[in-house]
């Protein structure tokens, strides 16, 4: 299964949702699925910001782009690819500000091309690419705004994933938001990422089931078709 491995964190060796991250392929490696990681670090190979000149190509009909305008669209068109071969995303990040790591919305505004991971159909609306791939966020926060908490209602976080991957054909994303961390005392801290990892474990045990599944049906289909 090739599985695009994406982190966002300013931390590193004491980030949480880093270490969430490897902790979920870990767990998917005992599950015994054969696991192909494509991994980006969004905080060194950041994506560029979106500039005039891209704002301009992006939108430009591909058989009319000139040679600057395909240039300018190059770093995209790449990270695209990765996008469309991958079968599964496994995004950690955490919440900054109520919202994601700048790093990671200028992955988004990288990824989220007319033609190529969005097409339209006849009738003229927005046919998401990424309808096939499994997709997982893993959010680490401070605070707590889980249902309840005074701060509910100032996740953004949640709500901007969902429709920036849900416009890309995601239908379906599974959240484990590590809650509350840096603004908890020690023992809430724990028990907090101890959730996190209990939910995180579930999620690669139904992976592994659903990727399992997967494989037998396709060998079947070339049983057939070998007749
Ligand atoms: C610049 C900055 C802004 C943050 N803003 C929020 C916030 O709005 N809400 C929140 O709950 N936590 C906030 N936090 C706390 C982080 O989300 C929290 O420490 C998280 O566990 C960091 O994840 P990491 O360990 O992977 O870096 C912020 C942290 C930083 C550094």
């Amino acid at each position: 299964m090739k599985i695009m491995h994406v982190d966002a964190s300013a931390k590193r060796e004491r980030s949480n949702s880093r270490a969430l991250s490897r902790y979920f392929l870990e767990r998917l490696r005992e599950e015994r699925v054969d696991v192909d990681v494509d991994y980006l670090d969004v905080t060194v190979d950041t994506p560029p910001h979106v500039t005039e000149a891209f704002a301009i190509a992006t939108y430009t009909p591909a058989h009319e782009r000139t040679a600057a305008m395909k240039a300018t669209l190059a770093s995209s068109d790449a990270l695209c690819e990765r996008l469309l071969a991958a079968d599964a995303f496994v995004f950690a990040m955490p919440m900054y500000n109520w919202s994601m790591p700048s790093a990671f919305k200028a992955f988004i505004d990288s990824v989220t091309r007319t033609g190529v991971t969005y097409t339209h159909g006849d009738d003229g609306r927005a046919v998401g690419q990424l309808g096939r791939q499994k997709v997982l966020f893993i959010t680490s926060r401070g605070a707590d705004l889980r249902a309840g908490s005074p701060y509910e209602s100032m996740d953004t976080l949640t709500p901007a994933l969902k429709a920036s991957f849900g416009f890309l054909g995601v239908a379906d994303p599974t959240f484990v938001d590590a809650q509350p961390l840096q603004f908890a005392n020690p023992e809430v801290r724990a028990d907090a990422l101890e959730r996190a990892r209990s939910e995180l474990a579930e999620v690669a045990a139904n992976w592994a089931e659903s990727f399992a599944a997967s494989d037998t049906n396709s060998r079947e289909a070339m049983t057939v078709g070998e007749e």
